[in-house]
């Protein structure tokens, strides 16, 4: 992790970049066995925000002086690919970055996001081993989720994804090989999150994924890829209180700052204990508070993968 952390330093700086994430419907399609928000859980409140609360809260993103939006949601086919173009295109128009976390979309639909000015595009794989995925998403497949992976790559996508650690029957050397992914697939963005058994998902009785595991995961990702982005993830701060500091000294340079409005976050609870944050006001305080403290900045501009930005010069030398 000091490594990683040196690495971070000499590659990306010491700038961190804050996201103001959206969570703007729990409704899924899916049934992941290890997700909160899994169709089969009837014990959560389904909600979507309205297209005009989704931009007043981009708005509040933007007021707050944070330069990129992360739209996330479950698969929820009620945003149709108008509505989301709409929306994306919006919030375009207020200067900031868009990231969009919004699951598996065909080719021409990816396509269609990336022309109303999305920029970039988050999509875990959750775990190379292709056994496990299919045990843990029934009826999702693996190539399927990989082809998206390579859709969003070829429209020029900054491409994130990641994996879980500590799913139940998760080998140390399917966390190797998914490191190895990420370098293969030419990652942008990787988060990595220790996974958190939610009561009300088959695997409620489940162990939780150890933080520590999941912070070598993450640093030997930021050595394998010195130059991406890497966020310090909500779910390694749930499990310990140092998590996000020990993140951010690991190989970490990214934080998401939760702006999902307060009337809908406890129905947004991927694993328990997330969500239960401040108002985003707070906690943006508390946020700069500690960066201060470890002595790194907050950065100014959009935060762009650096790795992403090298190869777009790299393309447009041989155009
Ligand atoms: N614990 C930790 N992370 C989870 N996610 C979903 N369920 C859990 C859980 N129980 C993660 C998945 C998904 C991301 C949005 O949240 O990796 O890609
Ligand atoms: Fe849906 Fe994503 Fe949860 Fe799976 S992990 S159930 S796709 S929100």
């Amino acid at each position: 992790m000091a490594a990683a952390d040196s690495v971070r330093k000499d590659f990306v700086g010491d700038e961190i970049y804050l996201r103001g994430l959206i969570e703007f419907s729990n409704y899924c399609k899916n049934n992941c066995l290890y997700c909160g928000l899994r169709r089969d859980n009837k014990n959560i409140k389904r909600y979507r925000m309205d297209i005009s609360s989704i931009i007043n809260t981009a708005k509040h993103v933007s007021d707050l002086g944070l330069k990129t939006v992360v739209l996330q949601s479950g698969e929820d086919l009620w945003f149709s690919k108008d509505k989301m173009s709409e929306i994306i295109s919006q919030i375009k128009s207020l200067g900031l970055a868009v990231t969009l976390s919004i699951g598996e979309k065909d080719f021409s639909e990816y396509a269609a996001y990336k022309n109303a000015g999305a920029d970039r595009f988050l999509i875990r794989i959750e775990t190379t081993d292709k056994n496990l995925y299919a045990q843990n998403d029934p009826e999702m497949s693996w190539n399927k989720r990989c082809q998206c992976l390579h859709d969003l790559k070829k429209l020029n996508y900054e491409l994130g994804s990641g994996c879980l650690v500590g799913l139940p029957g998760q080998t140390l050397e399917s966390l190797a090989d998914d490191i190895l992914f990420f370098y293969e697939i030419g990652c942008d963005m990787v988060g990595i999150g220790p996974f958190i058994p939610h009561p009300d998902t088959p695997l409620g009785q489940e162990k939780s994924g150890q933080l520590d595991l999941a912070l070598r995961v993450m640093a030997l990702t930021r050595l394998m890829l010195p130059d991406i982005n890497i966020p310090a993830t909500t779910a390694m701060e749930t499990l310990h209180p140092d998590g996000l500091i020990l993140a951010l000294q690991g190989g970490a340079n990214v934080i998401m700052p939760n702006f999902t409005p307060q009337i809908y976050r406890l129905n947004y609870q991927l694993y328990p204990g997330k969500n239960i944050t401040d108002t985003a006001d707070d906690n943006l305080r508390y946020l700069k508070n500690k960066i201060n403290q470890i002595g790194r900045k907050i950065g100014s501009g959009t935060g762009t993968s650096l790795k992403w930005q090298k190869e777009q010069r790299k393309k447009n030398k041989n155009d």
